[in-house]
């Protein structure tokens, strides 16, 4: 018995990272899941490598989370090809890092876009089955940066907004059965640190192995640290939690 046996998962940006370590942990925990990410092909050869338990399905799917009829058209095959949605993890992520003075209006309304107008978009697009079924499980993927990080004005306020987001979805969508929660990652091995490595012009291992001398348990984070919180909290052992942010960081930003 898995804790997602006959449930359905959606997860945004899943083709890789953060979010295919979910994808997997859901997969393996007995769910039907559907990746979502830009690339169709991506996203249907990560769907493929998901280790499904017997009569689980799994589906990938191009869309782009910033752009209303792409989510709602995605959302719709998802309920069609897998029958139907319990699950939504809203993980998609992009940075364009620049310190304030360099910072362009492009790189502000990108990163808000994805990052915020896409979860509200997709949450939209799933809550309509959330409430109907009365019962939903979000997720959404903050940052240790929402507490402030020089050179990411634009991500930080973007997630420290998707914890406002969060909170305001625990309150109206609690009465319908669902829960809101939010993980904020600190560190994590995956390409996205990996750019960021390449921007500083320093070698990945180097980098990763800076940020583990500087946190309280001496390493980086793996996608399979922020899937193991993720699959507790949409789980029903998490169903008294709701509006939360979780800090899953090592201790990062105690100091
Ligand atoms: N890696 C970290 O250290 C870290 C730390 C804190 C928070 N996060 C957050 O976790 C999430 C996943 O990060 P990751 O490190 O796995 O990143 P990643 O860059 O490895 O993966 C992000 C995925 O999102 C997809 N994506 C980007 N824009 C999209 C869009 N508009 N529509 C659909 N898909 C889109 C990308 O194609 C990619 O597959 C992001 O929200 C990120 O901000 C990551």
């Amino acid at each position: 018995m898995g804790r997602f046996d006959g449930r359905i998962a959606v997860i945004t940006g899943a083709a890789r990272g953060i979010g295919f370590g979910t994808a997997t942990r859901f997969a393996e925990e007995g769910a039907s899941v559907a990746i979502i990410d830009l690339d169709e092909t991506a996203a249907a050869e990560a769907a493929a490598r998901l280790p499904l338990t017997d009569g689980a399905k799994a589906v990938g799917i191009g869309a782009d989370v910033s752009d209303g009829g792409s989510v709602d058209a995605a959302v719709a095959r998802v309920v069609e090809e897998l029958g139907g949605i319990h699950i939504l993890v809203n993980n998609a992520g992009i940075t364009r890092d620049n310190l304030l003075f360099k910072m362009s209006e492009d790189d502000w309304d990108l990163v808000m876009g994805v990052h915020l107008k896409g979860a509200f978009l997709m949450t939209k697009a799933a809550q309509k089955h959330f409430v109907a079924q009365k019962y939903g499980k979000i997720l959404n993927l903050s940052s240790v940066s929402a507490l402030g990080n020089r050179g990411q004005a634009n991500y930080s306020a973007a997630k420290m907004g998707v914890q406002g987001f969060t909170r305001t979805l625990g309150i109206e969508l609690g009465p319908f059965g669902i829960n809101a929660n939010a993980i904020a990652p600190g560190f994590i091995a995956t390409e996205m640190t990996d750019a960021t490595a390449a921007r500083l012009k320093m070698d990945v291992d180097e980098f990763r192995a800076l940020n583990a001398e500087a946190n309280p348990v001496r390493r980086v984070g793996f996608p399979e640290d922020i899937a193991a919180a993720a699959a507790f909290l949409c789980s029903d052992e998490a169903s008294y939690i709701t509006g939360q942010t979780l800090y899953v960081d090592g201790g990062a930003k105690l100091g």
